[in-house]
């Protein structure tokens, strides 16, 4: 990787490399129109970014990767590239999770995963046992997710708690409520990325994103490559991350 800018009197919530990168891995479906292949096709292709994008984070040192794999809008696609998508999901996790153990990979499903078909949902299961110790990278791939059932859950949960007595309702707050949120344990993303050209969120993590900074790039998923991830990480090398504060003034200014 390209070394990150260096910053002389850099602001305090500037950090060049970000904890928590999350991904909307988007345009499989055209990647496989352009070469008149089934959709599925485009699938099948974006495995291999995704394997480049963990070992990319693996190589960098980012610690956490939050993978928008399948919404809970995508079951409204055609039957047969939903049953595609399942079948994919059931071999990748069959032949993927050996090497992601091995490179102490934590996996975590992300979503409503009762939806699932059994055999998926028990290999999902198990995934996440046998790495649950693993420590170099948190990998969290999203499933049947969508942002308003994040934020649903989370008061459901709340007000469950509530009626429990376990918390007064009345001192209900951000802090508290943030708990309830998938992802709690983690840190927020720090850079959302989106493939494939649209400029849209797509109902993907919507309060965990309040201040992420968001990449756009027209690549499709298949075509991301580390040449490619590299420009987005060096484009949030860049930015100032100010959360509402003002920017930090250089030392000649605060001197003066
Ligand atoms: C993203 O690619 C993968 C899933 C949503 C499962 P698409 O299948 O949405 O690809 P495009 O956007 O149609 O090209
Ligand atoms: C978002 O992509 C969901 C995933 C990448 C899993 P979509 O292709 O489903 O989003 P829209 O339909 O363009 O908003
Ligand atoms: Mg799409």
């Amino acid at each position: 990787m390209t070394p990150r800018e260096v910053v002389s009197h850099p602001p305090p919530l500037r950090e060049s490399v970000p904890h928590h990168i999350a991904i909307v891995m988007d345009g499989n479906g055209r990647w496989a129109r352009r070469r008149a292949q089934p959709r599925s096709l485009g699938h099948r292709a974006g495995q291999k970014a995704v394997r480049a994008i963990v070992e990319y984070c693996l190589r960098n040192r980012i610690p956490v990767l939050t993978l928008f794999a399948f919404s809970s809008e995508n079951w409204k696609r055609p039957d047969a590239e939903v049953g595609a998508l399942m079948d994919l999901f059931l071999k990748a996790l069959d032949k993927e999770i050996d090497e992601l153990h091995k490179n102490e990979v934590r996996v975590c499903f992300i979503g409503e995963l009762s939806a699932f078909p059994d055999p998926i949902r028990t290999r999902m299961q198990v995934a996440t046992t046998r790495t649950a110790g693993n420590q170099r990278l948190a990998l969290n791939v999203c499933v049947n997710y969508g942002g308003r059932w994040d934020i649903a859950t989370a008061a459901r949960l709340a007000a469950e708690a509530a009626l429990r007595g376990e918390l007064d309702a009345a001192m209900l707050d951000e802090r508290t409520l943030a708990r309830y949120f998938c992802l709690a344990d983690l840190p927020p993303p720090d850079l959302l990325i989106r493939t494939g050209g649209e400029h849209r969120i797509s109902n993907f993590l919507l309060w965990q994103l309040a201040y992420a900074e968001l990449y756009f790039t027209d690549t499709l998923w298949p075509d991301m490559d580390a040449a490619q991830f590299d420009l987005a990480l060096d484009d949030y090398a860049r930015r100032e991350r100010r959360f509402g504060c003002v920017p930090a003034a250089p030392a000649a200014a605060r001197a003066g």
